[in-house]
């Protein structure tokens, strides 16, 4: 997604209530465990790409851990705090928002991985073009697309403002 659309769809996003961003995200999760990323599973076995289906299982397997824990922990926490002065509760908001944020930054790495699969395929679909190669390629680039902006709402309205009053504490 270019970075003007992605900065739109969070500027639209930005005056949403925490319980209804928590009800897209929620959706989002069914999206990448249910749809995308079989998808991708399915295209890289449909390559015969070995290293990147077992990639992606790792990858599957990762994810399902951290939405897990967003919406069984945080989620419902962040929803019942809003617009409430979190009091005691405020180090162990900081934490789990600190902690939801360290796990992004180890999916971002591994997008980077998954990135540098797509060129590795990209060129070798240059030399000799096959379906199953673009499909891959679509898969993979959907998949990070989505995971981007999903991280970058989360990030940026859900756990920066628990963040924010750490930094200046
Ligand atoms: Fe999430
Ligand atoms: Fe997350």
């Amino acid at each position: 997604m270019p970075i003007h659309d992605l900065e739109r769809e969070l500027e639209e996003m930005s005056v949403w209530p925490v319980e209804r961003l928590v009800q897209y995200l929620v959706k989002d999760h069914e999206t990448f465990l249910k749809m995308e990323l079989p998808r991708m599973q399915d295209s890289a076995r449909k390559a015969s790409h070995g290293p990147l289906t077992q990639f992606v299982e790792t990858l599957n397997a990762e994810l399902r851990g951290h939405f897990k824990t967003e919406e069984n922990i945080v989620f419902p926490v962040l929803v019942s705090m809003e617009h409430k002065d979190p009091g005691s509760l405020q180090q162990a908001l900081q934490y789990a928002c600190r902690h939801m944020e360290s796990d992004h930054q180890m999916h971002e790495k591994h997008l980077r991985l998954l990135a540098a699969f797509q060129n590795e395929l990209q060129e070798s679909i240059e030399k000799e073009r096959s379906d199953s190669g673009i499909a891959l390629i679509n898969s993979l680039d959907d998949f990070a697309r989505r995971m981007y902006l999903h991280m970058s709402i989360e990030n940026r309205f859900l756990f920066q403002p628990y963040l924010k009053t750490e930094d200046q504490a």
